[in-house]
């Protein structure tokens, strides 16, 4: 089903049955070997005078190994597929596939990049989850656009998926992931090019709560997402650009990691309760991605 109003959503809400697990049984990463700025796919990799971003690449290595050992002491296992030459985007695991739970495996529907520089990523994954023992799928709609789980966001527990579309995943994507594999869709148009996928703008941290940026949305979209959540927690405008605040990521719906240089957004979180991880990925950001980017949850 496909929902396209905020009543739909409030509906899908009141419906909505929990049949997976809520944790992820396992992150997946990709070693930072090849990351640099090479090429400029989104407004966050040039600087003010237009320049790609430099990464320091010592330190890039120091923030993702930090980020790996967060996972592991919080209990996750985390496997790595070794970065490939001439990929610096594919530290950004989020983005090759979209993973989940369909009659009785495991499937990995295998991303369709938008950008040429970064389809051959997806080889790499491919690979990676044929020997690992996923059923690898590929879109029936060969030409569309879709970038895994930079966009296809799975409320954790149920088949409810809200979709950005837009800039990197086509909209049509989404009639398959409902029709193909049973997905309650909530589609979502993205119209500020700074928030090119949905997880750089909203970060559902359990199925009663989520981190928004109120300007990456048309109204429409901004209600259904209001409607389905209980409580909308906001980012500002300063920090959803400057440290893509909005792609926090919760392991477990209780502990959030969020980038360190949003202290709004972390007092936000611990005023409700929430346990919170600063994480530097400053390193990442000169590329538009944090936390949430640079793994894909496995549940
Ligand atoms: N430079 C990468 C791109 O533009 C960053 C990807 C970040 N990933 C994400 N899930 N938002 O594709």
């Amino acid at each position: 089903m496909i929902v396209e109003s905020a009543q739909g959503a409030r509906g899908l809400r009141n419906s909505v049955t929990f049949n997976a697990d809520l944790i992820p049984h396992r992150i997946l990463m990709v070693s930072p070997d090849f990351y640099r700025v090479s090429y400029a796919i989104n407004p966050h990799m040039r600087d003010s005078s237009g320049k790609l971003k430099t990464v320091d690449k010592a330190n890039a290595l120091e923030q993702w190994t930090t980020l790996k050992s967060i996972f592991e002491k919080l209990g996750l296992p985390v496997s790595t597929i070794k970065g490939a030459p001439g990929l610096p985007d594919m530290v950004f695991a989020a983005n090759q596939a979209f993973v989940f739970h369909f009659d009785g495996t495991t499937h990995a529907l295998l991303a369709q990049m938008a950008h040429e520089a970064r389809r051959d990523e997806v080889i790499h994954f491919r690979k990676f989850f044929e020997t690992s023992g996923y059923t690898v799928d590929q879109l029936d709609n060969s030409q569309a656009k879709f970038e895994g789980h930079g966009d296809a966001l799975l409320v954790p527990g149920t088949k409810v998926v809200f979709g950005g579309h837009g800039f990197r995943t086509d909209y049509d994507v989404y009639a398959e992931l409902s029709d193909r594999f049973g997905f309650d869709i909530v589609p979502i148009q993205l119209q500020n090019e700074s928030f090119y996928h949905l997880d750089t703008c909203l970060s559902i941290i359990n199925p009663d709560c989520a981190v928004v940026v109120e300007n990456a949305f048309e109204p429409e979209g901004l209600k259904m997402i209001r409607s389905f959540f209980k409580t909308i927690i906001e980012v500002s405008d300063e920090e959803s650009r400057s440290a893509l605040a909005a792609n926090c990521f919760s392991p477990n719906g209780q502990t959030v990691l969020v980038e360190k240089s949003a202290p709004a957004l972390i007092g936000a979180l611990e005023t409700r309760e929430f346990e919170v991880i600063p994480v530097d990925t400053s390193e990442f950001l000169k590329a538009g991605g944090s936390i949430f980017c640079l793994k894909m949850a496995i549940f």
